[in-house]
């Protein structure tokens, strides 16, 4: 039995006949009575304090260490993002505390929060493009690539970011890529948004199991829990201080009103993954891979070696992305995300067992047709003019994409999701700019006036 003393404490004081005179507002009473407000409460006496824990969240962070087995876990109630920024400024004081100038090598799929979080850090950035494209979403970087980050080079990174898995479900060589960044010194730091779970299966793949000193998970992307719960894990072999600066890291960034209601999921999720959450991961697995298999059958393909995500290919089998999905939306199946060339479907063992049968039905009763033969735009290099940070704190204005070129991208070019830039702040907009923003269904563009 795992415990659950966030939990215990909210369902405790829901039971009890206080006057609430504390914030929230509602006063645990909901205006709705299709919602319940009871438990929601925030940082009140006796309930602890997420970044100065000693009490109930403290227990329950402790059990998530323990179930993630890292040095240190900290809640976050603001999804990964908010981890994501507290990893870039541990990077940028481990870095300061070694007398080296902070660098940060990052693959060039790194979601928008990176981007802008590097910049409001003052934190330089290294992109790192793949050797082979295959779009905009995914960046295959092995770890030769990242050996020759530190052999090329007069100023070699203090930290490696990698977004893995990707949003198609292509997971890196951690453990290669840590060997790497280790031997040289530096961090490796892994946006594990779209893999929590990768350490429940049987072997996990997790990457902190695989040699990463700090990752992000969403909790709420591939596990039940409640949207917004995430993870900042900090590995067992990691520099201490890391730990310790932990908190200060997170609360820099962070609400001062956590959500309960997030926390108390993340607290009752201790509890699921503890008693048979492994076995019942494996089984799905396995009745996914049955899934994939029969749909391969059928003339499908599929991209990523991701275990729960299932990531058609389209074009292949004579469809655009947005063709299959309209297809699935017409048979209310809502994808998580589609573009030309892929739909995405995120499988988790909590979808009812029928509905591989009816996806299977649905996505089968589409014919193949001759392939597409057209593949997206190569991603553009263009020149950069301002650093990411005086782009992102320029005045700017957004005007369509017709009238762009040769203007100066002020703010990240993203659609949400995958939220992924389409072009980095402070480039010098050109054709190519202009080819893949059109691609992805960009129509407008903000830029420095
Ligand atoms: C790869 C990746 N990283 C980070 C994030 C941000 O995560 P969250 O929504 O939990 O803040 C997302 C969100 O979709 C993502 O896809």
């Amino acid at each position: 039995m795992m415990k659950t003393p966030i939990c215990d404490f909210i369902a405790e004081y829901a039971k009890g006949d206080v006057l609430r005179l504390h914030m929230p507002g509602h006063k645990g009473c909901s205006i709705d009575t299709a919602w319940d407000f009871s438990h929601d409460i925030t940082e009140i006496d006796g309930a602890d304090v997420l970044y100065h824990s000693d009490g109930i969240i403290e227990e329950s962070q402790q059990n998530a260490r323990t179930l993630f087995s890292t040095q240190k876990t900290l809640y976050s109630t603001e999804g990964s993002s908010l981890s994501i920024r507290a990893m870039l400024y541990l990077a940028l004081l481990h870095a300061k505390n070694n007398h080296r100038q902070p660098l940060i090598a990052a693959g060039r799929n790194a979601h928008k929060v990176f981007m802008t979080a590097a910049a409001l850090l003052d934190l330089p950035v290294r992109w790192v493009y793949p050797q082979s494209e295959t779009g905009l979403l995914c960046c295959k970087i092995t770890p030769d690539d990242v050996a020759s980050l530190f052999t090329d080079t007069d100023q070699p990174p203090t930290a490696v970011y990698l977004t893995s898995p990707d949003y198609l479900g292509n997971l890196a060589d951690i453990a290669g890529i840590a060997k790497i960044c280790h031997r040289h010194g530096a961090l490796l730091l892994v946006d594990n948004a779209h893999g929590a779970y990768l350490r429940f299966l049987p072997k996990s793949q997790h990457p902190i199991t695989n040699g990463a000193d700090i990752c992000c998970d969403s909790a709420h992307k591939t596990l039940p829990a409640l949207t917004g719960a995430a993870y900042l894990h900090i590995a067992k072999d990691a520099d201490a201080s890391l730990c310790e600066w932990a908190c200060s890291a997170m609360s820099l960034f962070a609400s001062t009103s956590p959500s309960y209601v997030i926390l108390s999921s993340l607290d009752r999720l201790n509890g699921y993954l503890y008693e048979g959450y492994a076995q019942k991961l494996a089984s799905y697995c396995e009745r996914l891979d049955d899934l994939k298999q029969s749909l391969a059958d059928h003339g499908f393909q599929f991209v990523g070696n991701e275990p729960l995500k299932l990531t058609l290919y389209t074009k292949p089998f004579g469809y655009t992305g947005n063709d299959v999905a309209s297809h699935l939306m017409a048979h209310r199946i809502v994808p998580e995300f589609y573009d030309p060339d892929h739909v995405v479907l995120m499988m988790t063992p909590e979808i009812p067992e029928h509905t591989h049968a009816h996806l299977h039905k649905v996505l089968c009763s589409m014919e193949q047709r001759p392939p597409i033969i057209s593949r997206p735009p190569r991603l553009p290099h263009p020149k950069t003019v301002l650093s990411v940070r005086e782009a992102l704190l320029s005045p700017h204005v957004t005007i369509p994409i017709s009238e762009c070129r040769g203007k100066i991208l002020a703010a990240p070019a993203v659609s949400c999701p995958p939220a992924i830039p389409a072009a980095i702040c402070g480039e010098e907009i050109d054709d190519d700019v202009i080819a893949l923003l059109s691609y992805y269904g960009h129509e407008h563009c903000c830029v420095v006036e």
